[in-house]
């Protein structure tokens, strides 16, 4: 059964922190890829990037400063040089 735990829900922070959305999960497949997407005011789940194995994708916008480490239980989502315009709903789907 494929799970997903997000466990921090709200998290705050300063302009320029590097922040780290903390995330777990399960799945039965052995080479899974996990998506994160990022949801602002406006509604639209924006793809940010997906991990699988040793590799991964990301979108342009995103190349800089959102980076996630792939193992086999969790996969952080970390934000570097954190800007007021990051504020948004992280998603992870897998
Ligand atoms: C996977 O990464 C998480 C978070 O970085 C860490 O807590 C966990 O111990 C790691 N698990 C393995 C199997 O390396």
């Amino acid at each position: 059964q494929d799970k997903v735990d997000q466990h921090t829900r709200i998290q705050f922070a300063f302009e320029g922190d590097t922040v780290t959305i903390d995330c777990t999960y399960q799945t039965a497949y052995a080479n899974p890829t996990l998506f994160w997407y990022q949801q602002k005011d406006n509604g639209i789940l924006k793809h940010m990037l997906n991990k699988f194995a040793k590799s991964g994708n990301s979108e342009e916008e995103f190349k800089e400063r959102f980076h996630a480490s792939l193992n086999k239980t969790a996969v952080p989502l970390t934000i570097q040089d954190v800007c007021v315009s990051d504020s948004a709903v992280y998603y992870l789907l897998c």
